[in-house]
């Protein structure tokens, strides 16, 4: 079943109130990430944005910084109540998740975990996305379930 436009607007207001948490003052590329979690008929947003480091190696981006703030928050720790991820930047170009955080994503949507949900790629000021697959994003990828 795919996302109700109310939902779509969750995932997008998570992602354009989240971008104000970036931490990005060496690349002043923020980017943000909102995890939608629905259980017994209520939404849950975990949101989150990239937290740089002096090293620039330290980085840690929107996605895996979302992602581990979900996993390891009470509430929201179960990927099976995941129903969209989504990721936004300030581009005018809809975003695309860099090849690490789609290995992490993948970790968490997959047979073993959680339903094949949406991932949602959004242009900075939330007017377009293009919605995505795990499948589509890390094809033929390695996940819980190989081993
Ligand atoms: N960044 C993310 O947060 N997610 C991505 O998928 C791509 C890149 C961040 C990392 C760094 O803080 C900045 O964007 C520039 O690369």
């Amino acid at each position: 079943m795919g996302l109700s436009s109310e939902e779509v607007a969750l995932v997008r207001d998570g992602c354009l109130g989240g971008k104000a948490l970036s931490y990005s003052p060496y690349s002043k590329f923020r980017v943000s990430c909102c995890i939608l979690v629905s259980e017994g008929g209520r939404y849950t947003s975990v949101v989150g944005a990239n937290v740089e480091n002096a090293s620039y190696g330290g980085t840690i981006c929107a996605e895996r910084v979302t992602i581990t703030k979900a996993m390891t928050t009470a509430g929201t720790r179960d990927p099976t109540k995941w129903i969209a991820l989504g990721i936004m930047g300030d581009t005018d170009e809809c975003i695309s998740p860099c090849g690490l955080c789609r290995q992490v994503i993948r970790e968490f949507i997959s047979p073993k975990m959680s339903p094949d949900i949406p991932i949602l790629m959004f242009n900075g000021d939330g007017t377009n996305h293009i919605q995505s697959t795990m499948e589509e994003l890390l094809p033929n990828s390695f996940g819980p379930e190989c081993l």
